[in-house]
């Protein structure tokens, strides 16, 4: 029996950020259990980091979880687990402590996805670990399935004895000659929004928190790494981490490799492979300069280290929050700082986020749409204005094209709904930018003083927690709306989240960098300047992504003319980089190609690949078959979740033609 979930489609669609493509309602409605009036989290909770928030009466929000959190709750993970390369399987136990949270509950019900299990034992009140009943149910594509463990009154904690899966949706396992030094292997985890349940059983939702401590065995000569407070080797060699702040089990993570680390400050540095990690140590060395000015509007840093692990190439996002070791693409160290938005954004997950976390993926805008605020105001702090606007005037251009590409009006909410085919279809522009863009018309409403203060607080007051998008409005009324009555009404911010596309009370964005561009731009296009003439030496990549996004239609030869003043094909500025393969491929610019080819094949950042694969796949049919002769070759080189969605665009393209 299903429960809260039911078939699925395969549909296409929203022109996601994440290249996310097949968001449908589902075709019978998931029963209704979001609806109800959300409890508002009301424990303030201001400094403690050490337990889990406390759970009250709870309600289940989130419908892409088996784990009945509404009964019992996971307190905490204890996993003990041989990395084995060679099978390509992370094996051994993971023991969860966990407590009811209404009375008689007698299962717990965890998340797993074909993780092969091969007992699971109670902890008794005797002290001893004894057999239990349990029972695998309900296998789904996307849910995975349910690991049902009756237990009798007393028993609080289970042991399960599992092996992942070689296919494990959360992991990606790379040979020698898959990393740049080639001589070690490498693992890496990304468990956002819901492959956590890939590398353990565990109630993989964001609204139960779990502090956790795990012992990894890896072979000689390796570093692991996990987002928690690195405890080091011990004299068998085996690697040993605590996480003593609970945090939900999407930023659970792990990497092994040849990894050294360079420090930056006391409680700041790098991870990387010894190749890179010089360069990336430059590149990020003003990341506790822009620590300074995230806590000085919105609290301190909470969690102790903050450091950075540069991955290799395959890894499918420019940036993951995890606690206390942001992971990174490798394709922001370009050399002259241009791209660190990106650790700004992913620092900024420390108070929005991993902090305050939102409690089921349908209010992702609480993580994404706060982060992308709080960058934003920080970068306008370090980098100064005028970048901050152009990143507005950027944001709203991307923001715009994403709603035009939603599969349909709901997906445009701020408040996602209730059937949502996969987590991950949450994560479009909308959670990001309109989320930032309704901060900023709440900013410009009450003021920035006020808005900062409340937005401290809120940090504050909902630290350690998972809340709802109306547990924010229920506060958000009570301590902005009624303190400045008259500034805003209900239904300007009920436009924003309960309803489509964009509402009109969005700021005016503007950029004088910009405008400049714009003047420049036009005089070429409009042949009354030549392409020497352009004056771009002092532009940044912000600049350079605004010029090229508004390309107009043009013929090969201004292409070409552009390509050779710039040289434009083969920049090694992702950004840049990418923005150009993109007019590239809608004017069949076929010099490129070697170049986009190669970008292609070492590049696996999701953001990238999965737009310039849409783009080959929708153009002609020659690029279509490019497209997939590359993909081929590429294939292997990306993360798991990157060859389904690069294979669902092909899909969709070919049933198109
Ligand atoms: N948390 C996200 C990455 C993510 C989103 C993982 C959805 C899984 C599902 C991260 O904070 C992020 O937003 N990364 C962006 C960078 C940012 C500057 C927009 C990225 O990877 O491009
Ligand atoms: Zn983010």
């Amino acid at each position: 029996m299903r429960t809260l979930t039911t078939a699925m489609m395969i549909g296409t669609g929203f022109a996601l950020f994440l290249g996310g493509c097949k968001d449908q309602p589902k075709p019978s409605p998931a029963k209704e259990v979001t609806q109800q009036a959300a409890k508002p989290a009301s424990a303030k909770k201001d400094t403690a980091m050490a337990k889990p928030a406390k759970p009250g009466k709870i309600v289940k929000a989130d419908t892409f979880t088996y784990a009945n959190y509404d009964e019992v709750q996971m307190t905490h993970l204890s996993l003990d687990l041989d990395v084995n390369f060679d099978k390509k399987t992370l094996d051994g136990t993971a023991v969860i402590d966990f407590k009811p949270v209404k009375p008689g509950a007698h299962i717990l019900k965890l998340d797993t996805a074909d993780l092969d299990i091969s007992s699971v034992q109670g902890y008794t009140r005797d002290g001893e670990w004894v057999a239990m009943d349990y029972a695998l149910r309900d296998k789904d594509p996307v849910m995975g399935t349910m690991l049902s463990i009756p237990f009798s009154k007393g028993t609080s904690k289970v042991k399960i004895t599992y092996k992942t899966n070689p296919k494990a949706g959360g992991l990606q396992w790379l040979s020698p000659e898959q990393t740049k030094d080639g001589k070690f292997p490498y693992l890496f985890s990304q468990n956002e929004t819901i492959f956590a349940r890939s590398m353990a059983p565990l109630q993989d939702t964001p609204a139960v928190r779990i502090t956790y401590d795990a012992t990894l065995r890896v072979p000689k000569g390796m570093r692991a790494l996990m987002s928690a407070e690195q405890l080091g080797q011990d004299k068998d060699g085996a690697w040993h981490f605590k996480m003593p702040q609970a945090i939900p089990s999407y930023l659970i993570a792990i990497a092994v490799g040849e990894i050294d680390y360079r420090p930056i400050d006391a409680h700041t540095g790098v991870y990387a492979e010894p190749y890179i990690l010089e360069k990336a140590a430059h590149e990020f060395e003003d990341t506790p300069k822009t620590e300074k000015a995230m806590s000085s509007l919105y609290g301190p840093y909470r969690w102790g280290q903050y450091d950075m692990l540069i991955l290799p190439p395959s890894f499918p996002f420019g940036g993951m929050e995890n606690p206390r070791l942001t992971f990174l693409t490798p394709t922001l160290v370009v050399g002259d700082k241009s791209l660190v938005d990106v650790v700004t954004h992913e620092l900024a997950h420390s108070w929005s986020g991993n902090l305050v976390t939102n409690a089921s993926w349908r209010d992702a805008w609480l993580n994404e749409g706060f982060t992308t605020y709080v960058e934003n105001r920080v970068t306008e702090k370090t980098e100064g204005k005028r970048r901050a606007d152009m990143e507005q005037v950027l944001a709203l251009d991307g923001l715009k094209r994403d709603l035009a590409g939603a599969s349909r009006p709901e997906m445009t909410w701020l408040k996602l709904p209730a059937d949502m085919h996969h987590p991950d279809d949450a994560f479009s522009l909308v959670a990001y930018n309109k989320g930032m863009f309704f901060l900023m018309f709440l900013e410009d409403r009450f003021g920035r003083d006020n808005f900062d203060s409340f937005l401290k607080n809120y940090f504050n007051h909902f630290a350690v927690q998972s809340i709802t998008t109306e547990d924010f409005l229920a506060y958000f009324k009570e301590n902005l709306m009624a303190k400045y009555p008259g500034k805003v009404t209900m239904d300007e911010v009920n436009a924003w989240i309960y309803g489509p596309g964009l509402p009109d009370t969005v700021r005016k964005v503007h950029s004088d960098a910009f405008e400049a561009v714009q003047k420049t731009l036009d005089q070429w296009t409009s042949g009354q300047i030549s392409v020497a003439q352009i004056d771009a030496s002092k532009w940044t990549t912000q600049e350079w992504l605004y010029f090229l996004n508004r390309l107009p239609k043009l013929d090969k030869t201004k292409l070409r003319a552009l390509d050779k003043a710039f040289h434009l094909t083969g920049t090694p500025n992702a950004e840049i980089a990418f923005a150009w393969y993109m007019q590239g491929i809608k004017a069949d610019y076929a010099p490129m190609k070697p170049a986009l080819e190669k970008f292609l094949l070492s590049v696996g950042r999701g953001k990238f690949i999965y737009r310039l694969y849409g783009a080959l796949a929708n153009q002609s049919s020659e690029d279509r078959k490019w497209a997939n002769t590359v993909y081929k070759k590429a294939r292997s080189g990306y993360h798991p979740i990157a060859q389904g969605r690069i294979e669902a665009i092909f899909t969709k393209a070919d049933k198109k033609k």
